[in-house]
């Protein structure tokens, strides 16, 4: 009886450990407690936001997460334009066919970059820009990284209305807001993509 209990318990323990673990392909992993990873396996693509300001604190915060992202060498080759004003909102939306959504967000946050300041600006960049989406999605905010480069059509649309310096380019326009629903976030989990030691 003894020994009968033991197993049991072991067996229990042992079911523990794969769940906490994501042993079952990532479904139980967004029931982690860890909040980064939370936040992680949390985070979509929201591009419907209420009627409601973003406060400048949080705007603020973005920024702070954003330049706390890695870059090769420390180069830190970003730079950042926060767009709240509506009409310069409005003629974004209506030069970029992919960033629709900016006629009804409350304001966005434009990556930018200097290639004379690094070679693979859009590498850092992109690392910053992920860290917006990430720290948006921390702080109850909805956001959406629509393209600018490597389109020339529309990094220029972003240059002209946005009257960046030569040696400027645009990465991407991140329209930030409070999400106008809940939503889901994608499942992409997929062992398949896996290889171990080898391919
Ligand atoms: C490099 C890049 C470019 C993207 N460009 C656009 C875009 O121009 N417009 C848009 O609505 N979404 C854009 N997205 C968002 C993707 O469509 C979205 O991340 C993808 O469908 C996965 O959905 P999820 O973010 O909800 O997980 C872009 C994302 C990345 C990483």
């Amino acid at each position: 009886m003894r020994n009968c209990l033991q197993i049991w318990g072991i067996a229990l323990f042992a079911a523990g450990c794969l769940s906490a673990c994501g042993a079952d392909g990532g479904k139980n992993v967004r029931e982690a407690t860890n909040p980064t990873l939370e936040t992680i396996f949390a985070r979509r693509s929201v591009r419907e936001y209420q009627q409601r300001p973003v406060e400048a604190e949080k705007i603020d915060l973005l920024l702070r997460a954003a330049m706390s992202a890695p870059s090769g060498m420390d180069r830190r080759p970003w730079e950042f334009v926060v767009v709240t004003e509506r009409s310069l909102l409005d003629s974004l939306a209506a030069g970029l066919p992919y960033a629709k959504m900016l006629s009804a967000a409350p304001c966005c946050i434009v990556v930018c970059g200097a290639p004379e300041r690094q070679s693979y600006w859009y590498l850092d960049c992109s690392t910053a820009a992920q860290n917006i989406l990430l720290a948006a999605q921390s702080l109850g905010l909805g956001a959406v990284w629509t393209a600018a480069y490597p389109y020339e059509d529309r990094m220029a649309v972003v240059r002209t209305q946005l009257r960046l310096p030569d040696g400027i380019l645009p990465l991407c326009v991140i329209p930030v807001g409070y999400p106008a629903s809940a939503g889901t976030p994608k499942m992409k989990y997929d062992a398949a993509r896996i290889h171990n030691e080898r391919w």
